[in-house]
């Protein structure tokens, strides 16, 4: 059984063996209708979510099987049951457990108790799930993921440590530029500098896009930190993904955004609905490589 709670629990080789395996299923669409047939996902969320509901549930509903969402505080985890106790109980009905919670601490104590994979669709230290999402769509674009120089411009949490140890897993060279202060966590950097990461982080933002193949930014403003948000809007000026940034980047580059976006802040309208950004496809790739994550993921008679 397989967890995948940290992007670092994956291997060069199973992230390969998922990417493979995710663009067979998004060109074959209809292919694999029965391999989960008859297999539940419960979905835990705990705060909002548009794509990560909606295409884990879609995964399912395409593989054969059923999700059931379930909202944290309608479960009596909201009442204070423990999570260990909904964890082992939730085993005896579905098959695998996806959850969206605020603390990362919770996530693990879910995988430490399932006897089923629990799956990280986000939490305050990670987001692997859009990780794959995001590894699909650079390959799909550049080919290959050794060797691109990607560029992370804005908050250091969540979605960018999940990137700082995918790069590092796959080889490609990440600078991150983030605001003093919002640097991404020191025990994720050291586990990718272990990885043998060629990380750079920096607080200008042209340093990080020079000569990029890939910008890709996130919100100033991440769910969980809305009491921040005056402080956060002032230190995040200049930190935008706009057409000047862009023309520091190369000629090709493309632009992602895990989504949802504010035009005007983290990035430009002119950016995001222009010819670089790829932020559709990416959102439509969390579809495929969670079906391809949850084939393997589930244990299941399927040929694959
Ligand atoms: N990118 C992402 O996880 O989107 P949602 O919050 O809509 O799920
Ligand atoms: N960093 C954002 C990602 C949303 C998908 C947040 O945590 O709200």
């Amino acid at each position: 059984m397989m967890h995948l709670i940290s992007a670092s629990d994956l291997k060069r080789e199973e992230i390969y063996n998922l990417l493979d395996l995710a663009a067979r299923m998004k060109e074959g669409r209809d292919s694999y209708m029965d391999a989960l047939k008859g297999l539940s996902l419960a979905m835990i969320f705990e705060k909002q979510s548009t794509r990560t509901r909606v295409s884990f549930e879609v995964a399912m509903t395409e593989l054969g099987g059923h999700a059931l969402y379930l909202n944290y505080a309608d479960l009596q985890l909201g009442r204070s049951e423990t999570i260990c106790d909904t964890a082992s109980v939730l085993s005896r009905y579905v098959h695998a457990i996806t959850a969206r919670v605020y603390s990362h601490e919770i996530v693990r104590e879910l995988a430490r108790c399932a006897d089923i994979p629990v799956i990280n669709a986000l939490s305050d230290m990670e987001h692997p799930c859009q990780l794959l999402a995001d590894l699909l769509t650079i390959r799909e674009c550049k080919g290959d993921l050794e060797g691109l120089r990607i560029a992370w411009i804005g908050d250091g949490n969540n979605v960018c440590n999940s990137l700082i140890l995918g790069s590092a897993i796959t080889g490609m060279n990440l600078s991150v530029a983030c605001p003093a202060g919002y640097e991404p966590d020191a025990r994720v950097v050291a586990h990718a500098n272990e990885l043998g990461s060629s990380l750079l982080i920096t607080n200008d933002p042209v340093e990080a896009a020079s000569g990029a193949d890939v910008l890709y930014t996130d919100v100033w403003v991440s769910m969980g930190d809305e009491e921040e948000e005056e402080e956060r809007f002032r230190d995040f000026s200049g930190f935008q993904i706009n057409s000047d940034l862009l023309g520091h980047a190369k000629s090709d580059c493309i632009v992602l955004h895990c989504l949802p976006a504010h035009r005007g802040q983290e990035i430009s309208a002119e950016v995001l609905d222009g010819e670089h950004s790829v932020v559709l496809d990416q959102a439509e790739n969390r579809l495929h490589a969670q079906k391809a994550l949850l084939m393997t993921v589930i244990p299941c008679q399927c040929d694959g």
